[in-house]
């Protein structure tokens, strides 16, 4: 049983990672969830990781407000792919759940401390924004952190929100500079290996005809988040990103990358938030990512939907 945060600015393709997190109940310990603007403002991400619980069936799991802006750049969120609510496509209501007092990037570190001789790993599914500031703080145990796994980045790919940067990336150079920097295990899972699990038809398809609330609901999140990407693109389905941290903890055989350098370009303006991958080894710079280029697609979908088709509700 591996102990996971998850970090994270749902977003719809957030919410399905959470709840396939929620689905790998043998595999991961979800110990909480922590919220960060992104998407859309925090006030919203962090009651829809609620709604995200309660539409899972899941109560235990706390959720955490973090840092409602980027470490120092204004924050640009993306209502255009998400909607308003960060969660259209669906109404999801909260009912009982509510908010925990403590801050996010506290609660990491207070994790850090307890979870000192088990090891715990980090899921970050939106802007770096609260693991920078945990790792910029001296109370933090990093030796506690088995890895950090992350969506973001993009090379062969390009960029989504600019045609030089990912969105997560993007939002926060800096923050992502700080932990591509911290010296812990990093791996990467960016445009380049989530352009590769666009959303199949008949995944979607089994998600409607489940009779489950739960599945239903993701079905109903996806169809609104995967009309922009497949405009865009002009591709039969939008790409499914954060799950791919989730499925990559769970079956890391599907997934092929590379130890390599990966830096951020935080001066500029133009080419801001771009991960300059060095596939091809041709600079002295340490290598400091894992970073995933290939997945095993209908394997992907396999555990999503498994894992979704297990809530209990
Ligand atoms: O670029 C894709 C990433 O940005 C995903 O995490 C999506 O949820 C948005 O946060
Ligand atoms: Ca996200």
């Amino acid at each position: 049983m591996r102990k996971v945060i998850i970090d994270t600015d749902p977003g719809q393709d957030d919410a399905l990672a959470m709840m396939t997190a929620f689905g790998a109940k043998k595999d991961l310990n979800v110990l909480g969830i922590t919220c960060v603007a992104g998407n859309v403002p925090l006030d919203l991400t962090s009651v829809n990781a609620l709604k995200i619980c309660e539409l899972s069936g899941v109560f235990s799991v706390p959720v955490f407000r973090g840092c409602p802006a980027p470490l120092k750049r204004k924050l640009i969120t993306a209502e255009h792919v998400h909607g308003k609510t960060g969660l259209d496509g669906t109404d999801l209501l909260v009912k009982k759940k509510e908010l925990e007092p403590t801050d996010a990037v506290d609660f990491i570190i207070e994790c850090t401390e307890k979870y000192r001789d088990e090891k715990i790993t980090i899921c970050a599914l939106g802007p770096l924004t609260n693991i920078a500031k945990v790792l910029k703080q001296d109370t933090v145990l990093t030796d506690s952190i088995e890895e950090i796994v992350l969506m973001g980045g993009g090379f062969f790919e390009g960029g989504n929100i600019t045609p030089a940067a990912e969105f997560n990336i993007y939002v926060d150079p800096e923050a992502a500079k700080i932990v591509l920097e911290s010296g812990l295990k990093i791996t990467m899972l960016p445009l380049d290996v989530t352009h590769k699990t666009l959303v199949q038809r008949n995944f979607l398809e089994k998600l409607r005809k489940s009779g489950k609330n739960s599945a239903i609901q993701a079905a109903k999140l996806l169809d609104f988040f995967e009309r922009y990407d497949v405009e865009k693109y002009g591709s039969q389905g939008g790409p499914l990103h954060d799950p791919n941290v989730i499925v990559y903890l769970l079956n890391p055989e599907i997934y092929y990358g590379k130890l390599v350098n990966v830096e951020v370009e935080v001066n500029s303006e133009l080419t801001r938030g771009m991960t300059v991958v060095d596939w091809w080894n041709v600079t002295d710079r340490p290598p400091n990512a894992y970073y995933i280029n290939e997945v095993k697609e209908n394997e992907f979908f396999e555990t999503v939907l498994n894992n979704i088709l297990s809530l209990e509700i």
